[in-house]
């Protein structure tokens, strides 16, 4: 790489209207405006950036693209007085990856008030292990102890569990104390989850019901949705009285088949996750939670490493529910 020049992943729209994946040669000046100049060492892989990957309008409006909407690296020239050449920081979310050129190139652009320092307690790599996936299942834990959900109340529910978010989430849950239930359409996954924490292993047919009930047996004191759908429907029918379900995402679907009876019953609370917009302050305090007391011991076991090239494989499994775990991308891996 020369000062001006960097390797990026691009997306471009064929005149078929298919789209695919290049590993070309950028230039600075390509990037848009922004306050920090950050030489990105690590990204990582999350379910919106293999939309992004694959050209859906969704997430990315225009391309050619550079996909990543996790990023961390060094800064290299700062607008900024909060930054200076040099820093260690880290990127999630906002728009970076969905249309501001994201991490999957050594270089981004952005607004200084999307940087976040990286805290002492965590390096590059294992930021990017964490990553949006580490952020979201932070912010589901921090609103679940919000709601005064303690490991004194009862097990906590995961679902997709073996995914990004949802093994981040048992780990982070069995770290904090709580007895945490993995429900996984993995059955091979069930010694993954055990050793990140799992007291539990459940198929997704234990715990999806036969939608015409209202109400199912209380169980879980608090629940960690990331697939949204019937399993979630089932998730919020089981969770016990005053209990809380924290939902951030739509793996199996957008859809929640479901009365009011849960809330108006059980005063069950349900509680949106959006880290892509999480508030600078708390992105802050929950960065600071996952480098100190939240750290997880496991991550290396969750995660792996691969180059901008390998990425095709993990593309197609996290968009076809077989991933397992995370995928951190090395930006300088040939
Ligand atoms: N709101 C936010 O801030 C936010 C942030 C990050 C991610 N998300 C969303 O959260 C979801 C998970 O993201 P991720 O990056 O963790 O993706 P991921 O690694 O692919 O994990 C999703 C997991 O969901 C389960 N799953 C997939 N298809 C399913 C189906 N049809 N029925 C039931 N379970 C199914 C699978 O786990 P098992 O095989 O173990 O069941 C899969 O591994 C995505 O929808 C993503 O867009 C939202």
């Amino acid at each position: 790489m020369t000062s001006d020049r960097f390797k990026a992943m691009v997306v471009s729209e064929g005149p078929d209207k298919t789209f695919s994946r290049q590993i070309r040669q950028r230039s600075v000046s390509d990037l848009p405006p922004g306050d920090v100049l950050i030489r990105v060492r690590y990204s990582s892989l999350n379910y919106k950036d293999a939309l992004s990957a694959t050209g859906n309008r969704g997430v990315t409006r225009n391309y050619p693209h550079t996909p990543g909407i996790d990023a961390a690296g060094a800064v290299v020239e700062s607008a900024s007085p909060a930054f200076s050449e040099g820093d260690r920081v880290l990127v999630t979310g906002w728009d970076l990856g969905m249309n501001t050129a994201g991490g999957y190139g050594q270089m981004i652009r952005v607004p200084a008030e999307w940087v976040v320092p990286i805290p002492a307690g965590l390096d590059e790599k294992r930021a990017m292990a964490l990553g949006t996936a580490g952020l979201t299942a932070a912010m589901s834990l921090y609103h679940l102890q919000g709601r005064g959900i303690s490991p004194e109340g009862g097990p906590v529910l995961v679902t997709g569990a073996s995914g990004g978010v949802g093994s981040l989430a048992v780990a982070l849950l069995a770290k904090a104390g709580y007895e945490v239930a993995a429900v996984s359409g993995k059955p091979e996954a069930a010694d993954f989850l055990k050793k990140l924490g799992a007291g539990t292993v459940l198929g997704r047919d234990a715990v999806e019901d036969n939608p015409g009930r209202p109400l199912l047996k209380g169980q879980w004191s608090g629940v960690v949705d990331t697939v949204g759908g019937p399993m979630l429907a089932a998730a919020i029918k089981s969770t016990r009285q005053s209990g809380t379900v924290t939902c951030c995402g739509n793996a199996a679907s957008a859809d929640l088949p479901l009365t009011v009876y849960p809330f108006i019953l059980r005063g069950i609370g349900l509680l949106g996750i959006d880290s892509q917009n999480c508030p600078r302050e708390t992105r802050s305090i929950l960065w600071d939670k996952l480098a100190g007391p939240w750290r997880i011991d496991t991550l290396d076991a969750l995660a792996e490493t691969v180059a901008l090239t390998e990425l095709d494989p993990h593309i197609d499994a996290i968009l076809a529910g077989r991933k397992q775990g995370r995928a951190v991308v090395d930006l300088d891996a040939a």
